[in-house]
């Protein structure tokens, strides 16, 4: 979207208003366009008219996304999926929909919208918009709940495989996924290790969609509900994938705490976030560590920030581990005792 080669006044206006291509994303995966096209390309106003929506706007909105590839038009006025485009269709192989839904959702823009306050505060203005911090809302409203669990396994779905093949898991007896969602991730690490059992760790409200069964591990793997800040399952092995990236120093420290307790003799704690390397480069983890701050009290970290954690909640980070997706595999054992 941003070419580096635009004089300077006109890229910050491009930056400026970035936010019309999420927009119009987010309006045509909820209206369902996608999946309209799959059986050939059609007009706006043929498109309108089975989806009971206004053809010009709608054209707009598809206008806009084909000069970023998502949608083409052709001369005749026809949409066509483009491999962007594709990927927004319910049931395409590794359908982004769910995750479009998620990321573009208000309980994202909104705080954005008012990033100012945060930094002039350093708080997220979530509470104050939606009554309650991000975690609790989930749960008090199912709309939203379902949103962002779904979304939020739709967006894990991509990188699950990739990161369970980088790192053997095989020594591993029982191996613990805390805070670990519908369970994508776990089935993945699971299926490649045969021998090893799992237990799928998360809130009551989200194990409701766990996969767990669908996958046929019910026989090798249990669920588990708790909150992650009193106790976890007991294991050789607990994860930690897109968790500490939600909360504080301070919350992600007593998550730690918790999982040291629960981890057995020679076991390891593996904290899959960004890892954010220096300099200028793009990252994803600098895009979701803006996210976490807007949306949550949450961050992403570097190498020596995670070392630090670790060390105050006894914890020694052994070695991070890079996987072919924008998260590493941070080690950690339990320090010797003091
Ligand atoms: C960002 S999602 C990550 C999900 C999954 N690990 C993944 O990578 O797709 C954070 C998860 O933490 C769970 N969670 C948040 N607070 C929790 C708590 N206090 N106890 C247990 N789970 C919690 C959420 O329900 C959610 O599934």
């Amino acid at each position: 979207m941003t070419e580096l080669s635009l004089p300077p006044h006109l890229h910050v206006i491009q930056l400026s208003w970035g936010y019309l291509y999420s927009a119009a994303l987010h309006a045509v995966v909820e209206i369902g366009v996608a999946d309209r096209l799959e059986s050939g390309p059609r007009s706006a106003a043929s498109l309108a008219e089975e989806l009971g929506v206004e053809a010009q706007p709608l054209h707009r909105a598809l206008r806009l996304l084909a000069t970023a590839h998502v949608f083409s038009e052709d001369d005749d006025g026809r949409f066509h999926l483009t491999p962007s485009a594709d990927v927004l269709r319910k049931n395409a192989p590794g359908s982004m929909r769910d995750a479009v839904l998620m990321l573009a959702h208000e309980t994202f823009w909104a705080p954005a919208g008012k990033l100012a306050t945060t930094i002039r505060t350093g708080k997220t203005p979530f509470t104050e918009i939606f009554g309650a911090p991000f975690f609790d809302i989930l749960e008090k409203n199912p709309e939203f709940g379902r949103i962002f669990h779904r979304g939020m396994a739709g967006f894990s779905d991509t990188e699950n495989a990739p990161i369970a093949a980088s790192f053997d898991f095989g020594r591993f007896e029982k191996i613990v996924d805390v805070g670990g969602g519908h369970g994508g991730f776990l089935i993945e690490v699971l299926g490649k290790n045969p021998k090893a059992r799992g237990v799928l760790f998360d809130a009551a409200h989200v194990l409701r969609e766990a996969r767990i069964a669908a996958a046929g591990l019910e026989g090798r793997c249990e669920l588990a509900t708790g909150d992650f800040f009193q106790s976890a399952p007991g294991g050789d092995c607990l994860i930690l994938k897109r968790i500490l990236h939600d909360w504080t120093d301070e919350s992600a420290i007593a998550i730690l705490r918790v999982c040291r307790r629960a981890l057995a003799e020679g076991g390891r704690v593996l904290v899959i976030d960004a890892v954010i390397p220096r300099g200028n480069a793009p990252h994803p983890g600098k895009e979701l560590d803006v996210l976490m701050m807007a949306s949550l009290p949450g961050r992403e970290r570097t190498e020596e920030e995670f070392r630090e954690m670790f060390a105050a909640a006894d914890l020694r980070l052994e070695r991070v581990v890079p996987t072919p997706s924008a998260l590493s595999i941070v080690e950690a054992s339990a320090a010797p005792s003091r």
